[in-house]
């Protein structure tokens, strides 16, 4: 019934729009439009934040884009959420090792891509924050990002006639704009981040079109051999912390130690997904590898042993790594070029 009287309306604003041809068509009356992420991938697993904890509505989620992009939830009015995570490069930060935050103050780790957020167990590097809806507290207040208090953001929006009349329309009421309110439609937007139509997409789903070269598919039979233990999945992570063997000691991080303070995890990360992988460099939790070629050099011979290692990356031979051939490198390159999803980073939605 509802979906029927969706249709007539569509019809009848289409048709309107064709006789009217001097009349742009009003982008929130058109219902042909989806909030982007509703159509869960069949090729990804169950979400751990499921459609139903926070069900997407377009006002929703046009609010949560426009808290994303505004300034003003900084102290200075100068940092957004966007500021450091760039719809270009799925929503990493491309070309820097840190980001400059408030004051041109430097973070201490790479901005991640926010991507296929539904999916994940926790956050960060060090997996600290576990709520998506929560996590954005941790931003905000961080002195090197936002140094801004939810109080504060809440006065700010609460001084605001646009936002006033916005929240109400969503959230119903004529009570003040709260944290509830502020995180949950927030989280519209963040939760709303699904990438999944890569050319990898469309070839795992045998969809049309969905072919991939001989040089990628022998890429991606490389990486099943010898990633997707960490990698893995569609979503090409298991969620897990690893040391990679990046460093002997982790004066500076100490990666999920930093959370747990157990020394049996220190100089483990969590295993990033490589979806838009080839969008989001300089890589690993510190940028410290400019290009993927370099990424791959060193699981092949610039590893290091360290007590938590990861025991699957120990090898008889010259010392830690996964030994990778020449070709099989420039079939690896080839292969992780294809979970590019420009679908993604060209979705008008999610821009600014
Ligand atoms: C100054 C740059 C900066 C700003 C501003 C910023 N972030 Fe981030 N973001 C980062 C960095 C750096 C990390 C990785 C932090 C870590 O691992 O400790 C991160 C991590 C995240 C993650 C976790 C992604 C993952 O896969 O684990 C989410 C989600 C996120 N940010 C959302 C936001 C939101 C929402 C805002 C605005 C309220 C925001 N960020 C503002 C730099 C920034
Ligand atoms: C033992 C688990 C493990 C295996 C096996 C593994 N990785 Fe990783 N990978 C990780 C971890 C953990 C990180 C993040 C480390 C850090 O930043 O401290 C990472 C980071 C990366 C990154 C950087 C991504 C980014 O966004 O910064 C790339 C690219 C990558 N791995 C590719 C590969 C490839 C290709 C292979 C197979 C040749 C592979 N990995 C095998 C655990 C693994």
């Amino acid at each position: 019934m509802k979906s029927s009287s969706l249709i007539a309306l569509w019809f009848f604003v289409s048709t309107a729009g064709l006789v009217t041809t001097s009349c742009q068509p009003d982008a929130d009356v058109l219902p042909t439009k989806e909030v982007p992420g509703t159509q869960l991938p069949n090729n990804f697993p169950a979400p751990v934040y499921g459609l139903e904890k926070n069900p997407p509505m377009q006002a929703a989620f046009e609010l949560g884009r426009a808290l994303f992009y505004d300034p003003q939830l900084s102290r200075t009015g100068t940092v957004s959420c966007g500021s450091c995570h760039q719809q270009a490069s799925a929503f990493a930060n491309a070309g820097h090792r840190m980001s400059e935050g408030i004051d041109s103050r430097l973070g201490t780790r790479n901005v991640p891509a926010l991507q296929n957020l539904r999916w994940k167990l926790n956050f960060f590097w060090d997996g600290g924050p576990k709520n998506i809806e929560t996590m954005p507290l941790a931003p905000i207040t961080n002195p090197l990002e936002m140094d801004e208090t939810l109080d504060n953001v809440l006065r700010k929006l609460n001084a605001n006639a646009n936002y006033q009349r916005r929240f109400a329309q969503v959230f119903g009421g004529s009570s003040p704009i709260d944290s509830y309110q502020f995180l949950r439609a927030l989280a519209q937007f963040t939760a709303a981040l699904t990438s999944s139509n890569s050319r990898y997409d469309h070839y795992a789903r045998h969809e049309a079109g969905g072919v991939l070269t001989g040089a990628e598919l022998r890429g991606l039979a490389v990486l099943r051999q010898k990633c997707t233990n960490c990698h893995a999945g569609d979503l090409f992570t298991d969620e897990s912390f690893r040391n990679n063997g990046l460093d002997r000691h982790f004066p500076l991080d100490s990666g999920r130690a930093h959370i747990t303070r157990s020394r049996l995890d220190a100089g483990r990360f969590k295993v990033p997904s490589l979806r838009n992988v080839a969008l989001t460099a300089p890589y690993m939790h510190d940028g410290r590898f400019n290009t993927l070629t370099e990424v791959l050099d060193h699981y092949d011979h610039g590893m290091v042993e360290s007590a938590t290692l990861d025991p699957q990356l120990r090898r008889s031979g010259p010392g830690p790594g996964i030994s990778l051939s020449a070709e099989e490198r420039q079939n690896l390159l080839a292969f992780l070029a294809t979970l590019t999803d420009e679908q993604f980073t060209n979705n008008s939605q999610l821009a600014e």
